[in-house]
């Protein structure tokens, strides 16, 4: 008689699921199990097998010939669950053909009856559940460490909003600073109070009816609010004057879009809108300033802006000339289509301007 071993107790508390409808060998080897120290489920064929199966199964033991489901089906059917619990074939006189089409199937191993060798037996049980626990312990590893990627990746995503947050509106903040130290200048001049408002409106109105995407509206509002904050650093008293100005102030005046660009330069998130504050004088015929671009040397948002500032121009009270009515001011800009303004931008303004109703203005 071989000898019966205690387990380490980490074995101790396995246990054993046994499907055979033979009750002498099901008994039997519940027996010998039980002496091993493991708790055992007996079952009397496939069926009741996958009813019985749960997680916390360490290891099953098949009988191949059963009545219902035989042990090859159950093998399959318990491989379709996914329970990763190792399966040893209870084998009858050797067969090398049931050997192979268990293996095939994924069996772990098999154990031949009547159990003789319990000291082999016993090596198999225990070989079968550390098989178990390697795959438990591989399971909880896996599943610890895609948690922890995920709690990671949802920590590294939170913070990337954050920083988003911050970011954006420390760019609102350095706009909003430099469209106040704007609004003071113009406020000071009852001549030119509230033009850089009309013109980010009028742009705007423009550029929706051309259908322009989100974000090129986004840029042409920034570049309107924008557009004269050179006249920040040039003398505003001759801007301010009555009369016409003088040649000199004139030069000192067509400073203001090369300043008002490098005013917002330092501003990287503002590339385009400074393209558009330095070219907001150009003309389609090359006449303009600072540049002489012409045609589609000027892009269609700094077209925009051209237009939208000369209406509010022309519209608005001067120290020294009347303004013209809205119709008078659309007949102007279409008088200097292709020469200064873009005809698609006069027209779409045109077509536009006596649909809305421009409360704020
Ligand atoms: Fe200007």
């Amino acid at each position: 008689m071989p000898s019966i071993r205690l387990h380490n107790s980490s074995l101790l508390h396995s246990r054993i699921l046994i499907a055979d409808d033979d009750p002498l060998v099901r008994d039997a080897v519940v027996k010998i199990l039980e002496l091993f120290g493991y708790q055992v489920v007996a079952v009397e064929d496939g069926r009741a097998c996958l009813n019985h199966v749960t997680d916390d199964i360490d290891t099953i033991i098949l009988d191949i010939n059963m009545p219902g489901l035989n042990g090859f089906d159950t093998i399959k059917a318990l491989n379709e669950r996914n329970f990763d619990i190792p399966v040893l074939f209870l084998t009858g006189a050797g067969s090398m053909e049931y050997a192979v089409k268990a293996i095939n199937l994924g069996a772990y191993d098999f154990i031949s009856k009547p159990i003789e060798d319990l000291d082999l037996f016993d090596v198999k049980i225990r070989r079968a559940i550390e098989k178990r626990m390697f795959l438990r312990r591989e399971k909880t590893y896996k599943e610890n460490l895609e948690s922890e990627v995920r709690k990671k990746t949802k920590e590294l995503a939170e913070k990337n909003l954050l920083l988003e947050k911050y970011s954006h509106h420390l760019e609102v903040s350095s706009v909003n600073t430099i469209i106040t130290l704007n609004t003071a200048l113009e406020e000071k001049d009852q001549y030119t109070a509230g033009h850089t408002k009309r013109v980010t409106e009028y742009s705007k109105i423009i550029g929706l009816a051309m259908g322009l995407p989100r974000e090129d509206i986004d840029v042409l509002t920034r570049a309107c609010q924008l557009h004269d904050i050179g006249k920040l650093v040039i003398d505003v008293s001759c801007i301010q004057k009555p009369g016409p100005l003088s040649d000199e102030e004139w030069i000192l005046v067509k400073k203001h879009p090369e300043i008002g660009e490098n005013i917002i330069k330092p501003l990287n998130f503002l590339e385009r809108e400074g393209e558009i504050v330095r070219h907001h004088h150009e003309r389609l015929d090359g006449r303009g300033y600072p540049d002489g671009l012409a045609g589609d040397e000027i892009n269609l948002l700094t077209k925009i802006v051209t237009v939208a500032d000369s209406f509010d121009a022309m519209t608005s009270k001067r120290s020294y000339k009347i303004n013209m009515t809205k119709e008078e001011a659309i007949y102007e800009l279409r008088a200097h289509k292709n020469t200064q303004f873009d005809a698609i931008v006069v027209e779409a303004f045109a077509d536009i301007l006596p649909k809305r109703q421009l409360h704020s203005l």
